[in-house]
């Protein structure tokens, strides 16, 4: 079922908890626990990455709810908010078929009513990469989660790694303003030929598509690195960046190293630590990262 407002969410939630006490079905809950409500909030153009949220959350919780909203704050550049590829109809009915209980689709002036005033900003991990190269990005993202995750009220949040430092944010915005809600964060999905999923993709030529493989290979040549013995950060920076320069029609805007939870620099790989890239081919920005450093 499609909702476009908080009222008419709540009430569906509301209506779905109840049938699910009925049914006695908790999601792999006992019987006394209360059926819990997870949630994935999208942007729409929802690929397999975003199903393995959504069955993730369907398999840990007893009501599923999924929200596809555009959130024009969070696009820095006007031109990638209006290219942004949107379809409803379709994504309708691929939830359906994972089986969600409730779609919310708000309107624009559902999240931003006349009068909205409020914005959430995040310190310290947003200083740098997506925060340095997309300014605003993130007050955006912080702001429109913080709010769709008071709409839906859930106890647990799914969130990709494959945009890892928002990850971080949404981690932090909850622990700050004590949401008491669960961030669940999943593995990044592939195509089989690495290429991380990505609802940008769709504006990939074929030309495009190959060199964008340049970046999970380059990625996956630092792991390699790694696990061959190579543990001083320099060493596997110039690695990352030779890696990525073979292929000349990336346009790299940072490749870089850093503390898996910081984001800050480190010397040598002794903790987790995280391999983060950010590049544009044939016009479309791509980010991918991937961990190395540890078994994580
Ligand atoms: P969107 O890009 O639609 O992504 C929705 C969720 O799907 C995010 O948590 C993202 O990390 C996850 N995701 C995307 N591609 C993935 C992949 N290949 N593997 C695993 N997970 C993947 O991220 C946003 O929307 C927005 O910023 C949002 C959080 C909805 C706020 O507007």
């Amino acid at each position: 079922m499609i909702v476009r407002d908080v009222p008419a969410l709540r009430a569906a939630i509301a209506r779905a908890l109840e049938a699910a006490r009925h049914v006695g079905h908790g999601g792999g809950e006992t019987a006394t626990e209360s059926p819990s409500v997870g949630f994935v909030p999208t942007m729409g153009a929802l690929h397999e990455g975003h199903r393995t949220l959504v069955q993730r959350s369907c398999a840990e919780n007893a009501v599923t709810v999924v929200s596809i909203f555009v959130n024009p704050t969070q696009f820095n550049n006007p031109d990638d908010l209006a290219r942004y590829p949107r379809d409803e109809a379709r994504d309708v009915a691929m939830l359906n078929e994972a089986g969600v209980h409730i779609v919310f689709a708000p309107t624009p002036d559902v999240m931003y009513p006349p009068g909205f005033n409020t914005w959430v900003t995040v310190d310290g991990v947003t200083d740098v990469l997506e925060g340095e190269f997309r300014p605003g990005h993130f007050r955006g993202v912080a702001t429109v989660v913080a709010r769709l995750l008071r709409a839906v009220r859930c106890d647990r949040a799914y969130f990709g790694e494959k945009d890892w430092q928002q990850l971080l944010v949404v981690r932090q915005l909850t622990r700050d303003l004590l949401l008491d809600i669960e961030i669940v964060g999943v593995p990044t999905v592939r195509e089989a030929d690495g290429l991380a999923l990505s609802s940008r993709n769709a504006r990939l030529d074929s030309t495009a598509r190959t060199a964008a493989l340049a970046i999970s290979a380059a990625i996956r040549h630092v792991q390699e690195s790694f696990a061959g013995g190579f543990t001083q950060t320099d060493d596997l920076e110039q690695r990352l960046h030779a890696s990525l320069r073979r292929e000349p029609a990336l346009t790299v805007e940072y490749a870089v190293i850093v503390d898996a939870e910081t984001l800050r620099p480190v010397k040598r790989l002794t903790s987790p630590a995280r391999v983060l890239v950010a590049a544009t081919v044939g016009g479309v920005r791509l980010i991918d990262n991937g961990p190395v450093g540890s078994i994580q």
